[in-house]
């Protein structure tokens, strides 16, 4: 079996049952948006967001009727920000298919995106859960200043180690944090648990997003999404952080000018990985990785044992082993 369906093992009905309660909160009488959303639907991701909702769920209580509004609004915001992140980055590729800017310009995405948003935001209201979307839209909004901030950075290029944690907990441990609160909240557990749930998604969606910034200095064309992008885009992830602050200055200089006048040059762009790679940017980051994944198994543990807390686990060393 593999690690995904072992890891969906003891919510395999309600990621099942997940699957409609989706796609029907995306029904649209306009052509245009129907099109785009079977297109969406058509390739659904990796879902670990909705999977961390009811498996917070199931560790702290019995799954309800909310936990299925807190997946279903948090995979709406997620599919949203990432039809909004790939017109921000201009990038052309998503979940190994054409992003929805590359096939219908941008000007549609922002308004797709703006749809999922606000179709998400109605969910969630209608079935009166005040309580998950004051978690969701504090994520939302933390997103927006991260992915903010992070543009301010690329522009100035004098981010540091302590601005990336910033950077990457806003953009995106925020909303991974907010499936694991949003899943206690769901069956009323606790405000020691919901605040235990709070820490562990937080140390988790920091992980999540290091390894997503150690794939953009991989060769490989496996994860469905363009490497070497971060570069491109004048984004400093924590490997090139790293040799910046312990390399020669004269070196220093040298690469910091090619990432402010040549990052749209390929040959460049690989010299800067290569760079990065020669020089223990990797490892250290890597290390780091591993030092949140501990952290977030050190806060599970405090749980007892269950079959939702061996899954949650096992989903803890998926995001920093995963290939995609
Ligand atoms: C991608 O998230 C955006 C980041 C926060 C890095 P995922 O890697 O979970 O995206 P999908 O849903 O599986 O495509
Ligand atoms: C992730 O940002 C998207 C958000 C958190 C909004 P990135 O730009 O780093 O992610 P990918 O690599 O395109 O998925
Ligand atoms: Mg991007
Ligand atoms: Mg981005």
């Amino acid at each position: 079996m593999s690690i995904v369906n072992n890891i969906k093992r003891p919510i395999k009905t309600e990621m099942e049952r997940f699957e409609p309660f989706f796609s029907e909160q995306l029904k649209s009488k306009i052509p245009l948006l129907g099109i785009i959303t079977n297109y969406i639907l058509r390739r659904k991701g990796k879902q670990m967001r909705p999977m961390l909702v009811f498996l917070s769920a199931k560790l702290t209580g019995t799954i309800s009727e909310a936990s299925y509004v807190s997946a279903t609004l948090i995979e709406l915001l997620h599919t949203a920000t990432l039809i909004h992140d790939d017109v921000v980055d201009e990038t052309y590729q998503r979940r190994g298919l054409f992003s929805i800017n590359a096939l219908w310009k941008s000007k549609i995405a922002v308004l797709v995106g703006d749809y999922f948003l606000s179709r998400g935001l109605m969910l969630a209201l209608d079935t009166d859960q005040i309580g998950v979307l004051k978690v969701v839209s504090t994520a939302v909004k933390e997103m927006a200043e991260g992915e903010l901030l992070q543009i301010e950075k690329s522009r100035k290029l004098d981010i540091t180690e302590e601005v990336y944690y910033e950077i990457i907990t806003k953009k995106t441990a925020t909303l991974i944090a907010a499936c694991t609160t949003a899943g206690a909240h769901s069956v009323n557990a606790s405000p020691e648990k919901l605040d235990l749930m709070k820490q562990f998604g937080t140390y988790l969606g920091i992980a999540f997003q290091i390894k997503d910034d150690l794939f953009d200095y991989e060769k490989t064309d496996l994860i469905g999404k363009p490497t070497g992008n971060d570069i491109r885009e004048k984004k400093m992830t924590l490997p090139l952080i790293y040799v910046l602050n312990n390399c020669e200055k004269k070196e220093r200089k040298r690469i910091l000018s090619i990432i402010r006048r040549h990052h749209k040059n390929d040959k460049k762009v690989a010299e800067v990985i290569e760079f990065v790679r020669n020089n223990g940017g990797i490892e250290y980051t890597h290390e780091k990785m591993i030092n949140y994944k501990n952290k977030a198994l050190a806060v599970l543990d405090q749980f007892e044992d269950s079959d939702a807390k061996q899954s949650l686990k096992q989903l803890v060393d998926f995001t920093t082993e995963r290939k995609k």
